[in-house]
């Protein structure tokens, strides 16, 4: 038997839901888009959602629509996708990079204060593999610099702070569909915002600045007209084939969190009190969307002095468990220590330890809805079998 570290799970009536586009003959950006939207913004209580062509496009047309410009510094975790610190790259602007909460994974909020200059315009937390940032901090420091927050919740579908999904507590919320995510529309990615005006400047710099959709104008009484441009704007837009299947997958988003969470929930009784791997942490105040199921290998002996002795150790263990047919990967990198951010800022690792901990020393298991109990009591048989 073969365990992915993730595997897309369709149902047939989600598969079929992209016939209907298909038949229609409106492929691009159209009422599908628009009803996925609106699923989007029922399930996460978000006023406003704007989908687009990734997460990537979510975080650059949020930063561009607020104002985000050329020498503008925005503070950025050091342990993320890479993406999160491109696109302040792409704007002109420079980032600034916060170590990481090695218990949490996400943005040490005690260090990002003194990282704060005159020129910073931006925060971008991280919801890392499902489970929040500490929000009420980074409002806080947010309010009192008058920062713009934007989240980066590519992997924070079904996850919660306080009761209240991701997304909707800074000035954006940025989510990927990507098919290690837990909706998939092959790419994609969604905004999310409750202030209408931002929404309105979103939704035209997805669409090449135009001042109404190609829907709108062609449901309109003089569709021969084309719109005005008062934007120099991008071409973000999601196709009406995407939307379909977000929307069919919508119907089964409090499902797909429960079953992701009701998976991680055996695991973790499997695995605490395991010495040589921590579980991800969870509390009243999270609820964790599990996008993935991210471990820190030998937790007690990490530190700087050993991070290279661990590292061979749990790389020696990938191949040990994907030789028994189980694909694990490290939670996910280091975005200082590749060799863009390092030569560029002239940064060194241990310039941020704990995301240089966490890149050598994670481990994600295998988790996805539709595993098979089969599959994942493989899994728990190879972990609980490691001798270190
Ligand atoms: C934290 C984070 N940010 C951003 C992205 C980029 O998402 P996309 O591939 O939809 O652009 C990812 C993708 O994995 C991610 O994990």
């Amino acid at each position: 038997m073969k365990v992915p570290i993730a595997r897309t799970s369709l149902t047939d009536s989600e598969i079929q839901s992209v016939l209907g586009p298909l038949k229609s003959g409106w492929l691009v950006q159209g009422p599908k888009v628009r009803e996925f939207e609106d699923k989007w913004s029922e399930f996460s209580s978000a006023q406003e959602s704007i989908a687009v062509t990734s997460c990537t496009s979510a975080l650059h047309l949020s930063l561009a629509a607020l104002g985000f410009g050329p020498g503008d510094e925005a503070i950025v975790p050091s342990f993320t996708w890479i993406s999160t610190a491109n696109v302040v790259e792409h704007l002109g602007g420079k980032v600034v990079f916060c170590d990481i909460d090695l218990d949490t994974f996400n943005i040490d909020v005690a260090q990002i204060e003194s990282k704060i200059t005159e020129r910073t315009k931006a925060i971008l937390p991280v919801h890392l593999f499902g489970l929040s940032a500490d929000m009420d901090p980074i409002a806080e420091i947010a309010k009192k610099h008058d920062l713009w927050v934007v989240e980066d919740a590519a992997c924070g579908f079904g996850a919660k702070f306080k009761g209240r999904h991701v997304g909707c507590f800074g000035d954006t919320g940025c989510f990927s569909f990507h098919p290690r995510k837990a909706i998939t529309t092959g790419e994609g990615g969604m905004v999310t915002t409750n202030d209408a005006e931002l929404a309105a400047r979103i939704r035209r710099l997805r669409d090449h600045g135009a001042a109404m959709t190609d829907l709108q104008r062609h449901l309109g009484a003089r569709p021969y007209l084309l719109a005005d441009h008062p934007d120099a704007g991008y071409n973000q837009r999601m196709t009406d084939l995407q939307g379909a299947l977000g929307s069919a997958q919508m119907d089964r988003a409090k499902e797909i969190v429960q079953e992701r969470q009701r998976l991680a929930r055996r695991y973790d009784q499997a695995f605490t009190g395991l010495k040589y791997l921590r579980v991800p942490v969870a509390n009243q105040d999270y609820e964790h969307g599990y996008q993935s199921y991210p471990c820190l290998f030998e937790p007690e002996g990490t530190s700087l002095s050993c991070v290279k002795a661990i590292n061979e150790k749990r790389n020696n263990w990938m191949d040990e468990l994907q030789h028994n047919g189980i694909s694990t990967r490290p939670a996910t990198h280091a975005v200082h220590m590749l060799s863009f951010y390092s030569e560029k800022y002239k940064l060194k690792p241990e310039d941020f330890p704990n995301a240089y901990l966490a890149n050598h020393c994670s481990i994600s298991m295998p988790i996805f809805h539709g595993m098979k109990k089969d599959e994942q009591d493989l899994v728990i048989e190879k972990v609980l079998e490691y001798h270190p």
